[in-house]
């Protein structure tokens, strides 16, 4: 039925009735399955999990990769002194917002713990200031910075309350003072302090849901960020989790395996795939990035509908890259963990430096790295490593100025901008956005759900919420196949039922009762239960 739909597409209605005959005698051969899970990354391994743990244990998870993990992605880079090499991660590498005690708790730290992941706490008072001088001491900046953040977090909750229009990150700031335009190490801290997380600046970004996201992450859990440096890679907890639902070599694991095709009504999904395989599922979750979403590279039959493609472009999909070198000694001050470097020219040019060799992470790894974002993720990704590596060189000689900086034995960084089963890093919300908008990202359309990192309205760009949209959707549909009904009008919190609105026409802001679980707005933003 769902092949008949695909082919008669722009056909007469006398064709499709001789293909959907045909159909009848020929029926599809595609395997079959109650659900398709596209995609193993946090969000399909806790859609796995919520689906087996409510006894639906019919389903397949299809991968790209040759293992799971997803944007939990590690490589091997330089080596020990024994010669075997490090792990560093190229994806994910804090387990963010790790909960107070007795309080809420950010699953990816339950599993962080659960599974022993080797981590340290990230001490962000721990970071010198450089410029093309050297070392510069600008850091009094970052409090001043800190002050007007709390006044645009003030602002942009009376934004939310009262149901007015969404600003931009760069207002807030403004009108709380902070306006760092003729300042290059203003500018650094800024990016510290905004595009480091959300790997866009402040006019790219809304100030309503940029604030309210770093609410229910640093507020609801805390302030805390871990990172971690496990030899295993971060990777290793979502296949200790998978584990418990997967057994070795379990058939319903399609590794190595690539999605061209999803076809959908509202009696099922067929998936067609690069190999020429294809599974005909009730219910399917696709959990690929908003990038490979944006970029066409997977065929939806019929078409999105209009309400659902403009949301896949209205949200922002953002780089984040990291770029690693090894030395043959550590010459930059061991203790700190951060410096931040002020280009007299260029707002995010190689800001952030991270040392890998610091006591608590890897000494003696003589490993440093620095990350850049967005605009400059894609000048520099298009790259050649030398060139790279030159223009990297320049800014630490700029930063030690009376220190021989050696070359580096190591160099390398991931290429996320073109990576084909990302399309980018993680996605942001742009100026001016609604919860509405949102709702349509996370919508359903027919039997096709949609989870992952950028479907969570609260923890997007983060684990936590690819893993809190796995279990949604997986458990939404579990209760699908077992037709528990769910009740709307009783605006029911119970897990499993959460229905998915979308509006064909959108209404601007919505007022302060819309934002409910039914919404994908579980938390409130205005929770705060940091003690300190
Ligand atoms: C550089 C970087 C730094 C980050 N830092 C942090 C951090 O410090 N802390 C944090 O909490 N989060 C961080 N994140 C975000 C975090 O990694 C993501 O939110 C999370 O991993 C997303 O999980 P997901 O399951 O939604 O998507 P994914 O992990 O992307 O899973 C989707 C899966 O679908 C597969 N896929 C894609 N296309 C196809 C296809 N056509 N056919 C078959 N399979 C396909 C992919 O291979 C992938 O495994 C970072 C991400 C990046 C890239
Ligand atoms: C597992 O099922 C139990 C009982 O139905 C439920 O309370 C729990 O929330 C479920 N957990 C997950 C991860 O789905
Ligand atoms: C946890 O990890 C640390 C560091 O990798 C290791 O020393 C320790 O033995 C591990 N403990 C357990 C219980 O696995
Ligand atoms: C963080 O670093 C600062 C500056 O070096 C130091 O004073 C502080 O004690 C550190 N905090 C923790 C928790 O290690
Ligand atoms: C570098 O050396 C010069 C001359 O000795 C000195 O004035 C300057 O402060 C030093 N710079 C740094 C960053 O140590
Ligand atoms: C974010 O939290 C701060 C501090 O609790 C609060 O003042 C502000 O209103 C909140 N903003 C939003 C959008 O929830
Ligand atoms: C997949 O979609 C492409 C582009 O629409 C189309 O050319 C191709 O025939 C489709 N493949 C299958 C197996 O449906
Ligand atoms: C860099 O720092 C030095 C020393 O504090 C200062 O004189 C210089 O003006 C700074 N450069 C810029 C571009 O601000
Ligand atoms: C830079 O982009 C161009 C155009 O897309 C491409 O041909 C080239 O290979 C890229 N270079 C690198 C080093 O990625
Ligand atoms: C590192 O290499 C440089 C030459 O590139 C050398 O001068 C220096 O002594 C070396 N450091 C160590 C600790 O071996
Ligand atoms: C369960 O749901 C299916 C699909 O929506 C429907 O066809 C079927 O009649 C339902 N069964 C029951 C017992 O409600």
């Amino acid at each position: 039925m769902i092949l008949s739909n695909y082919l008669v597409l722009g056909l007469t209605s006398l064709h499709s009735y001789v293909i959907a005959t045909a159909d009848i005698e020929a029926p599809s051969t595609c395997r079959k399955t109650s659900v398709a899970i596209l995609g193993g990354g946090a969000a399909g391994v806790a859609a796995g999990k919520a689906l087996s743990n409510a006894s639906i244990t019919d389903f397949l998870i299809i991968e790209y990769q040759d293992d799971i993990g997803g944007r939990a992605k590690h490589t091997t880079f330089g080596k020990k002194s024994d010669g075997t090499p490090y792990v560093v991660e190229l994806g994910a590498n804090w387990v963010q917002g790790l909960g107070v005690s007795g309080g809420p708790q950010n699953p990816i730290w339950t599993m962080a713990q659960k599974y022993n992941l080797t981590n340290t706490y990230s001490n962000y008072s721990s970071i010198l200031t450089y410029n093309e001088t050297g070392f510069t001491d600008f850091s009094d900046l970052l409090d001043v910075y800190d002050n007007a953040d709390t006044i645009m977090g003030d602002n942009s909750g009376e934004i939310l309350l009262h149901n007015l229009q969404d600003q931009t990150a760069r207002t807030g700031l403004s009108l709380a003072g902070w306006k760092p335009k003729q300042n290059m190490a203003a500018q650094a801290v800024e990016w510290w302090e905004w595009d480091w997380e959300s790997a866009y600046s402040p006019e790219e970004s809304s100030l309503v849901f940029g604030v309210a996201g770093n609410n229910v992450t640093f507020n609801y859990f805390s302030d805390a960020n871990n990172f971690v440096f496990d030899q295993r890679g971060f990777s290793t907890i979502f296949k200790h989790e998978a584990s418990a639902y997967l057994k070795p070599n379990d058939p319903r694991l399609l590794l190595r395996t690539q999605v061209t095709n999803i076809s959908y009504s509202t009696d099922g999904v067929t998936i067609h795939n690069h190999d020429g395989s294809c599974i005909d599922a009730e219910y399917a979750i696709c959990t690929f990035s908003l990038g490979v979403l944006q970029n066409d590279v997977v065929n939806f039959s019929p078409q999105l509908p209009d309400w659902k493609e403009t949301a896949i472009q209205k949200f922002a999909m953002g780089t984040y890259t990291k770029i690693f070198l090894q030395f043959n000694e550590t010459f930059w001050p061991e203790d700190t963990q951060y410096f931040l470097y002020a280009s007299p020219t260029s707002r995010g040019y190689y800001p952030v430096w991270q040392s890998l060799s610091t006591p608590g992470f890897l000494p003696g790894s003589n490993i440093i790295f620095v990350t850049v974002v967005h605009r400059e993720s894609y000048r520099v990704e298009n790259q050649s490593d030398e060139e790279t590596k030159g223009e990297v060189m320049a800014v630490l000689r700029q930063m030690f100025p009376n220190i021989t900086v050696p070359d580096p034995i190591a160099f390398m960084y991931p290429r996320w901008t073109t990576t084909p089963w990302a399309h980018g890093s993680y996605s942001n919300w742009p100026p001016s956005t609604s919860l509405e908008m949102h709702e349509n990202l996370r919508a359903n359309v027919d039997r096709l759900w949609f989870a992952g990192e950028a479907l969570s309205a609260e923890f997007f760009g983060f684990l936590h919420g690819a893993w809190f949209e796995g279990l949604d959707s997986g458990s939404s549909i579990a209760a699908l196949l077992k037709n528990k009904t769910c009740d709307s009008s009783s605006g029911s919190s119970a897990k499993g039922c959460s229905i998915r609105k979308h509006y064909e026409v959108l209404h601007g802001p919505s007022p302060l009762a819309d934002y409910g679980v039914l919404n994908g707005w579980p938390i409130s933003s205005f929770i705060d239960n940091n003690s300190d």
